[in-house]
């Protein structure tokens, strides 16, 4: 095996041995920011739909509460604001979403599926969890979601939620007697659920990621020519000339030339080394002859 053969493969083990290490550390932390920041993302969402609620509650609704008793107007409902804002803003953000899934809701729309049924089931089963994060997958794809629970604190919800009786006759026209009645003060009744697509963050982190490895490979590629070219010209050609020159020398071509003595480091000491031999070797072949 030649000596530039042996610098090859030694330096294409270590650069295979980086590549792996170095690729796998970054792709690890670009992939653990991504999901850090969909999940800062799906909590800025909630803090939207909280935001839009109250402001509902505190300068909507007081302004058309009087218009109640002809027609019902589901602007004053914060559930309906927060859902239409977001589902607007969704138009813009493809994947994100928000509901607030209800066991048994006035608006059908807003009936927990599946997934959701259990979330909130969760919510009931232990009054204390604050919040429920995790992974969801449909047609559009994976969701990150975080969810709340919803109680009813406030009596003044059950006008409009205990029976139809009590509700405004407006309401009843508008969604009838049937759903979202029968709610009990202090009980969690849904989940505001928001959901935020973790493709768009995985996809960038891959990007990333790529983009790192692939400019490692560049680097050493070129650092990989570099080291051929310059152990070629500084080491195996000048060796290979040396050897040369005292295997004619050897051979009895006396007439092999000297190596200029110029060079400085162990390759100049090596050629001045067969200078050295070839006068002392002429010399003495000379002391013979006489
Ligand atoms: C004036 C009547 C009224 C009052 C008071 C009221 N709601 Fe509602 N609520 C509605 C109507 C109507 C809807 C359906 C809106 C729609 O079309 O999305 C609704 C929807 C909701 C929803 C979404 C699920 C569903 O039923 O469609 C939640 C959750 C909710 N209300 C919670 C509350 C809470 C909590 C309170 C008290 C802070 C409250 N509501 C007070 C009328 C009312």
């Amino acid at each position: 095996m030649n000596l530039k053969l042996k610098f090859n493969l030694v330096f294409a083990t270590l650069f295979a041995l980086a590549l792996v290490v170095a690729g796998g550390i970054v792709y690890r932390l670009v992939l653990k920011n991504a999901q850090a920041e969909v999940v800062h993302d799906a909590r800025r969402m909630m803090d939207v739909a909280l935001a839009v609620r109250d402001y509902t509650v505190t300068h909507v609704k007081p302004h058309l509460d009087p218009l109640l008793d002809r027609h019902f107007l589901p602007e004053t409902v914060p559930a309906f604001a927060a859902t239409e804002t977001i589902a607007r803003l969704a138009k813009a953000q493809p994947g994100y979403g928000y509901k607030e899934a209800t066991l048994n809701p006035t608006n059908p729309r807003n009936a927990a599926v599946d997934w959701e049924r259990e979330v909130v089931e969760r919510f009931r089963a232990s009054p204390d969890l604050k919040d429920q994060t995790g992974e969801i997958a449909d047609a559009s794809g994976t969701k990150f979601y975080v969810a709340r629970p919803i109680q009813i604190r406030n009596a003044a919800c059950l006008a409009c939620h205990s029976t139809p009786e009590a509700a405004p006759a407006s309401l009843i026209t508008k969604y009838g007697r049937e759903h979202g009645f029968g709610w009990q003060l202090n009980e969690v009744i849904g989940a505001q659920v928001v959901s935020v697509p973790t493709q768009v963050a995985n996809d960038k982190a891959r990007e990333v990621a790529t983009a790192f490895i692939g400019t490692l490979v560049g680097v050493f590629a070129l650092l990989f020519v570099a080291l051929n070219m310059l152990l070629q010209r500084w080491v195996v050609t000048p060796v290979r000339q040396v050897a040369h020159a005292a295997n004619r020398f050897s051979q009895g071509e006396m007439d092999t030339p000297e190596f200029p003595e110029g060079r400085k480091d162990e390759i100049g000491s090596l050629q001045r080394s067969f200078n050295r031999m070839r006068r002392s070797l002429t010399k003495a072949m000379d002391l013979l002859r006489r």
